[in-house]
Formats: structure tokens, sequence, C-alpha cells
């Protein structure tokens, strides 16, 4: 069952990704050569705390972070470490919030110092695939209309779709119903309607769309082991159209882009 939203509750869930949002923002001058994932997981929560919210990924399913940070060939779920930062390295940070008993839940992949032009590439049709995927949020459109656009773009890119992680409604539950799968066909799954709120998250490899678990039991890596890219958004639909509840924003700020 899809839990549609009222105003009133988009307004907090606004919120709850906006804190997701200044948190990324803040950390995003911090992803550089020395610098570790940890540290990083320690400002976050800290952060996140000070806003009134608690880390929304802490303590569920187990999750011992308030971080996802997934480095290069890992494409989600990456569980902070120790291991510093180095030059060209692409890093995927993914971030909850719990706020006024609502989710947001939105991720970017950074880049660190001077990053391969093939691997600039990937991010940046990610990030398109996620807007493309954004553009289909209307209420004259299906859920697979989503996967469709986000696909369609990737695969003409010559990258691999990720099968295995999908996009989700978002709410009271960090994962509602609908899945979002960034694959599909066009017209086809429920209709979108007004008060639908989403995570829109492709995960799109360089390689193939084949993934594995590490034996952290977390950790999700291209089958390749070549780089995968991770963008995330949440939104909600509204007069008929979709409106991103979070922002890139402040990490454009901190990183003057
Ligand atoms: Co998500």
């Amino acid at each position: 069952m899809i839990n549609y939203k009222t105003l009133e509750e988009i307004t907090i869930m606004r919120e709850a990704a906006q804190i997701v949002s200044r948190t990324l923002g803040l950390i995003a001058k911090d992803i550089k050569p020395g610098n570790t994932p940890q540290q990083l997981d320690r400002k976050a929560e800290e952060y996140i705390r000070s806003q009134n919210a608690i880390p929304g990924f802490l303590g569920l399913y187990g999750c011992p972070s308030t971080l996802l940070v997934s480095v290069n060939e890992q494409v989600v779920h990456g569980l902070p470490t120790n291991r510093p930062f180095q030059e060209g390295d692409i890093v995927s940070v993914d971030c909850g919030s719990l706020y006024r008993g609502y989710y947001g839940d939105h991720a970017y992949t950074f880049e660190v110092g001077e990053v391969a032009p093939e691997v600039k590439n990937l991010l940046k049709v990610t990030k398109e695939c996620l807007y493309l995927g954004i553009e289909q949020c209307t209420t004259s459109n299906r859920i697979e209309d989503i996967g469709w656009a986000i696909q369609n773009h990737a695969e003409r890119n010559g990258f691999g779709v990720v099968r295995d992680l999908v996009g989700h409604g978002l709410g009271k539950s960090l994962h509602e119903e609908p899945q979002v799968p960034n694959f599909g066909r066009r017209g086809r799954g429920k209709k979108i309607q007004n008060g639908l709120t989403l995570a829109i998250e492709p995960m799109i490899n360089m390689g193939t769309e084949k993934v594995m678990t590490l034996k952290d039991n977390w950790t999700i890596v291209t089958a390749d082991g070549k780089p995968s890219a991770h963008f995330e958004h949440n939104i909600a639909v509204v007069d008929d159209q979709p409106t991103v509840l979070s922002t890139f924003d402040y990490i454009y700020e901190s990183l003057k882009l």
C-alpha cells in the first residue's frame, strides 16, 4: 500500500530532507586526501543531532553508522572505515535523518582531487539520470516511466544500471512502497498520484550492472571492480508535478561548483 502524504506531511519531509542536504554540504569540503570516512561520520551525526533530528540509518537493519560511504567500485552501503581518501577516488555519501517522525534520505558522489575524465563522465551521466527520472514524476505517468528514463540515458552512454537495488517510497518509514527500479518499460507500473513521496536514486556502473556483497554483509561492490556512481534526491508530487525536497545547493556552495 502506498502512503500518500498531505501537504503538512510534505512540509515536514522537506525539512527532514534539507537536514540531510545541509549535512552533505557540511562534510563536502572534508572529502579530500588524508581524511577518513569515520571522520565524516562523526561530524554528520553531531550536526544531525544539533538540528533536533536523529540519524536516519543508525541502528536501522543493524546499520552501525550515520553515513554510508562507498568509494570507487563500492556501489552503496559502504560502512565508514578509517582508510584515508586518495587523490582520484570517487566517494558516494548516503545520509538519512529522522525529523518529527519522517525520514530524509539522499546521496551525492564526490570527487577527491583530480578524477579521471571517464570517471567524471560517469558522475555527470548518473546525475543527469537522476534529474531525468525526477522529470517523469508527473500524474500523467506511471512508476516505471522513472526507471525507463534513467535506464535509457545510462545505457545510451554505455553504462550498466544496477538491478539489485532500487529507489523507494519514503515517509514514516525509510523504505515504503512503491519500489522505484532504475530500469523499466514506458507506461508500466502504478499511476503516479499527488502526495506520492519518493527517494529516487540511480546507481550506475561504468562496466557491468552486476554487483556483489562484501564479507561485512553490507558493502555492495561492482562485480568487475569498475567504479560506480550514486545520486539520490527526495521528491513529492504536488499539483501534478514533482517538487524536489532535497537540494545539492549546499554542496555546490561549499565546493564553489
Ligand atoms: Co534511499
